[in-house]
């Protein structure tokens, strides 16, 4: 039987490719280059399914020109803002993407965030690799103790109980905001909040965890970092679009938020230019869930869903 053909559209781990090239006619691309929407519709010419990531923009329009025989779209991603699921919806088209994986590695990169921004990591590594460092000081890089503090998470899914887990060994007692409280046995005593606005005073910290999209755009702007407590420290690891960069940016310059920790940019890898000179923010390139471990897992996941629609099976993780 011959085998089912697969776009990939940017360059996966090599374990993962491997199993592509077993077990899929594939187009890959070695060259990792980024395909815009009429790229994407010509390589899908040759295709039955698509394995994407989050660089490539699904949307209404693009959906409309594939041609018919695409008939899913597997992300290498557990956010999905970039697939348009009523449009698969209406061209019978099934979306997946890659939930569990990447949990533990991201919550690991929220508190790597956290602290980074709480204890000033990023001044601290800049002093000595300029050569700044003369002398220890008892009054230099003084952060802030994370024990005995709240850490406020909105969006408390997966990735955000994991963080919890996480926070709670640091000491730190947990907030959290979600449309819907937990049952106990997830929330592990953290404490809801209906609303964003309840939750924001209490945050000595704050980490964002919800998924990106029209609803959650901009949550964190002007108003919302005011209900904040003076001094406190933004994380988000989630998706850019949530924050609205020159208010945050705003405010860690006037010294009114502590520091930021940020892995998520609006419109990286061209991340807002005011982030570049600020000293208090401690910033990494979208690597929440990069790890060898992690990007296999995902990959695996995604071919996982492929394999089973192909073999006209439920698909364990459809989203349409
Ligand atoms: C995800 O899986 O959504 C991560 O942000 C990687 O793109």
């Amino acid at each position: 039987m011959a085998k089912p053909r697969l776009l990939v559209t940017r360059k996966l781990p090599d374990a993962v490719e491997a199993r592509i090239r077993r077990d899929y006619d594939a187009t890959l691309n070695p060259d990792d280059r980024i395909h815009g929407a009429d790229d994407l519709v010509r390589l899908a010419r040759e295709a039955d399914g698509v394995l994407t990531c989050t660089s490539e923009r699904w949307s209404a329009e693009v959906l409309a020109r594939l041609p018919a025989t695409v008939r899913i779209i597997a992300s290498f991603s557990v956010g999905y803002e970039h697939v348009d699921l009523n449009a698969c919806r209406k061209h019978g088209i099934v979306a997946t993407n890659t939930p569990d994986v990447l949990t533990e590695a991201t919550a690991d990169v929220a508190m790597l965030c956290l602290l980074g921004a709480a204890r000033r990591a990023w001044e601290a590594q800049v002093m000595l690799r300029e050569r700044r460092w003369d002398r220890w000081r008892s009054t230099e890089l003084l952060g802030l103790d994370l024990g005995g503090r709240n850490l406020g998470i909105v969006g408390m899914g997966r990735i955000g109980q994991a963080t919890a887990r996480r926070a709670r060994g640091f000491g730190m007692r947990v907030h959290y905001h979600n449309r819907r409280a937990l049952p106990e046995d997830k929330a592990e005593g953290a404490i809801h909040h209906a609303t964003l606005e309840a939750l924001l005073p209490r945050c000595h910290f704050l980490s964002l965890h919800a998924p990106g999209g029209a609803d959650t755009h901009h949550l964190l702007n002007a108003r919302t970092i005011e209900l904040l407590p003076p001094g406190a420290v933004v994380v988000n690891t989630a998706r850019g679009s949530l924050v609205d960069d020159a208010a945050l940016i705003a405010a860690l310059r006037s010294g009114r938020l502590f520091a930021a920790g940020l892995d998520v940019f609006a419109g990286e890898p061209d991340i807002h230019p005011g982030y570049h000179d600020l000293p208090n923010c401690f910033l990494l390139p979208h690597v929440g869930s990069a790890t060898v471990e992690t990007r296999d897992g995902m990959g695996f996941r995604a071919l996982d869903n492929l394999d089973a629609f192909f073999a006209g099976q439920p698909v364990p993780d459809a989203l349409t």
